[in-house]
């Protein structure tokens, strides 16, 4: 099936038509830098914007940055507080005059990531985390998704995970790789002694600078790059939006 993935990021709105069976990027990804404030009404002119970009009559997959449940948005911690309680399928499905999906944003990644790219097949624990503005978590157990695991706010040293090691953060506190990637390091110790999972993998933009903090990383449990990179939210945005 052609679904239009779509990705709802801190800084960036990401879109993609995806051929959801392969995973495949079938045009060109388009970006819009994302509305500030992000709030319901201006995000949602954006994503028809890259709706009619792709001129999409079809159903659209959207990865959203927060705890959405049955279409309907329960936190915002990084996005315009407005979106609380707002019914997103509804909205979205209304603005744009298609078929609108939304996912946790990570949850996207990680469905990707399972079929097509570094968890495939994997039928043990699987751990991903969308490192960006913030931190997001996918927990998988035998290829099934628990979702809206929110690990990234778990407390820790005084804050939340999210504080202490997000992209963000590195960027805010100007921090080295060694210093970022040892905070990395503590956050995954804690994670790798709550579940003992059986493999990290690595999503969002950090994917493609793993090799800078790889040697400070001292978890005994694998970790890897997503292979899909930063597309792979859009992908399982779009593989969760083909199945209903
Ligand atoms: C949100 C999560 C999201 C993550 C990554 C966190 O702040 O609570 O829902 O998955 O950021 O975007």
């Amino acid at each position: 099936m052609e679904v239009l993935g779509i990705d709802f990021g801190g800084t960036g709105i990401k879109a993609a038509p995806i051929n959801t069976l392969t995973g495949e990027l079938l045009a060109e990804r388009q970006r819009f830098d994302t509305p500030q404030p992000s709030t319901p009404e201006a995000v949602a002119a954006t994503i028809n914007q890259l709706a009619k970009h792709y001129q999409w009559k079809g159903k659209i997959g959207v990865g959203f940055p927060s705890v959405v449940q049955n279409g309907m948005v329960h936190s915002a911690a990084n996005i315009d507080k407005t979106w609380i309680g707002i019914k997103v399928d509804e909205l979205l499905s209304a603005r744009t005059g298609c078929d609108v999906y939304t996912v946790n944003d990570a949850d996207a990644a990680g469905v990707a990531e399972l079929h097509h790219g570094a968890g495939k097949d994997n039928k043990g624990i699987v751990m991903l985390l969308t490192i960006g503005t913030g931190i997001g978590t996918a927990f998988f157990v035998n290829g099934e998704l628990f979702p809206n695991t929110e690990l990234g706010h778990l407390q820790f040293k005084g804050e939340t995970v999210e504080k202490y090691a997000s992209d963000a953060v590195r960027k805010k506190l100007d921090l080295t790789w060694k210093k970022w990637g040892m905070r990395l390091d503590e956050v995954l110790h804690y994670y790798e002694q709550l579940f003992y999972p059986d493999l990290f993998i690595i999503g969002g933009g950090t994917s493609k600078r793993l090799d800078k903090i790889q040697e400070f990383i001292t978890i005994k449990t694998p970790m890897v790059p997503a292979q899909l990179q930063n597309n792979a939210g859009l992908i399982g945005a779009a593989m969760f939006a083909s199945k209903k």
